[in-house]
């Protein structure tokens, strides 16, 4: 099947690399102004000027008129916890009224309330509430997601958490990638004997996930309310062994809490660092890991510390922006308001913030050859845009817009 998406005023192609924007880079969209798009067989065969195009589409292609609107990749979320039960409406009263998230956290709500409704919830409920929120995700125009478990935080709710993630990626049309976030708070019925959890994760869910072969990514919540360093070292080294590629949240609430391990066991990522440090960029750039920004995370908490986002890109850091969304930190699901708040908040430009939020993403996520960009022999996961300036996508902040979505070159507009 061959399809042309013609008349596009504005083409966001962000081809031309073959690996992760760092720099000025994270500025060149490699736009095309009155382009145009051939796919065949779910991949693209032709990007460029409708003028150049034209001659290469086949009589029998199906058009669809762009309306001279922006067209970019789809968005790539490389941090969510989409699978969980309930909701924290409770809790996001209580942080109105004054408690932090760590008092809650540390009085057993957080995380932990997260868990016991996931335990109880049958693996059909937990199908459908994150179906629900890949939707939500999906009317935005995220075409690949990044999804933990962790609201677990035993055998059992660990991998129905992580066998729902393969279903709603079996289901399609969303590409699910699965990450393994069993160390993301110490369990109740391990109060007290912390090293032991460590260990059952270590010597025994790792390499029983990994042969089942439920997740490609392990992270670890290393933080003073979760996993020292030495703990998130025993956890992620475990999975590395198994052949797991590695991600950590690190240094959302105190420095020194997890990027130098990062650096040190080679993870694709460093995620939320939001005190990260001059040496905490150091580590991250000398090897070449990723930084993931969650301006979503210190919105919804009311902080306003974000991470200094800037000076990453002038360290020269490949940058990633993603929603973190999840019950508590971040109930947000929308990566254009995500973009709105690199730009606002982080002092990202809009083409910086696109970039991290598209290809860096992919990138991140060991996508990048196949998605985050639209150039020949990529997927064909494709945004037409209500906007013809892509700088409108950050500037009308939260606006209902809806994108026509194409995943593999088939319209999926929900
Ligand atoms: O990325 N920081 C830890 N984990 C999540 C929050 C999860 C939750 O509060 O349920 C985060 O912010
Ligand atoms: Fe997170």
């Amino acid at each position: 099947m061959i399809s042309a998406i013609v008349n596009i005023g504005q083409l966001v192609t962000l081809a031309g690399l073959q690996r992760p924007r760092v720099g000025v880079e994270l500025r060149s969209l490699a736009l095309i102004q009155d382009a145009a798009l051939l796919i065949e067989d779910g991949r693209i065969v032709a990007a460029g000027a409708y003028a150049e195009i034209r001659t290469k589409i086949p009589p029998h292609a199906v058009l669809i008129d762009a309306q001279s609107r922006c067209v970019t990749p789809g968005f790539v979320d490389a941090h969510t916890h989409l699978v969980f039960a309930g909701n924290r409406a409770a809790e996001f009263e209580q942080r109105i009224a004054g408690a932090t998230y760590q008092q809650i956290a540390a009085s057993g709500g957080g995380i932990l309330s997260t868990v016991a409704l996931t335990r109880a919830a049958t693996e059909e409920d937990l199908f459908h509430a994150a179906r629900r929120h890949r939707d939500w995700m999906l009317r935005s125009g995220t075409t690949t997601i990044e999804a933990k478990s962790g609201y677990g935080l035993e055998r059992a709710t660990e991998l129905r958490m992580l066998r729902v993630l393969a279903r709603l990626d079996a289901e399609g049309p969303v590409r699910i990638v699965p990450t393994l976030l069993a160390a993301h708070t110490v369990p109740p019925e391990f109060a007290g004997r912390r090293a032991e959890y460590v260990r059952w994760i270590a010597d025994e869910l790792i390499p029983e996930v990994a042969a089942a072969g439920l997740a490609r990514y392990c992270d670890a919540f290393c933080d003073d309310h979760a996993f020292n360093v030495d703990e998130t070292r025993s956890v992620l080294t475990s999975a590395r062994r198994h052949g797991m590629q590695l991600r950590v949240h690190a240094e959302q609430f105190r420095p020194g809490t997890g990027a130098a391990l990062a650096a040190e066991l080679g993870a694709a990522t460093a995620d939320h660092l939001e005190t990260a440090t001059a040496e905490t960029l150091s580590h991250l750039r000398t090897a070449g890991v990723q930084p993931v920004l969650l301006p979503g995370s210190v919105f919804a908490l009311g902080r306003t510390n974000y991470p200094p986002a800037r000076t990453m890109v002038e360290t020269g850091l490949a940058v990633v922006l993603a929603s973190d969304f999840n019950p508590g930190s971040s109930p947000i699901a929308s990566m254009p308001f995500i973009l709105s708040l690199a730009c606002l908040q982080m002092h990202l430009s809009p083409a910086e913030a696109l970039s991290a939020a598209t290809i860096n993403a992919a990138w991140s996520l060991g996508l990048g050859g196949q998605v985050g960009s639209l150039e020949v022999g990529k997927q064909a996961d494709i945004l037409i845009h209500e906007f013809a300036d892509y700088r409108e996508l950050a500037y009308f902040i939260a606006a209902p817009a809806r994108p026509r979505v194409f995943v593999a070159g088939r319209e999926v507009t929900p």
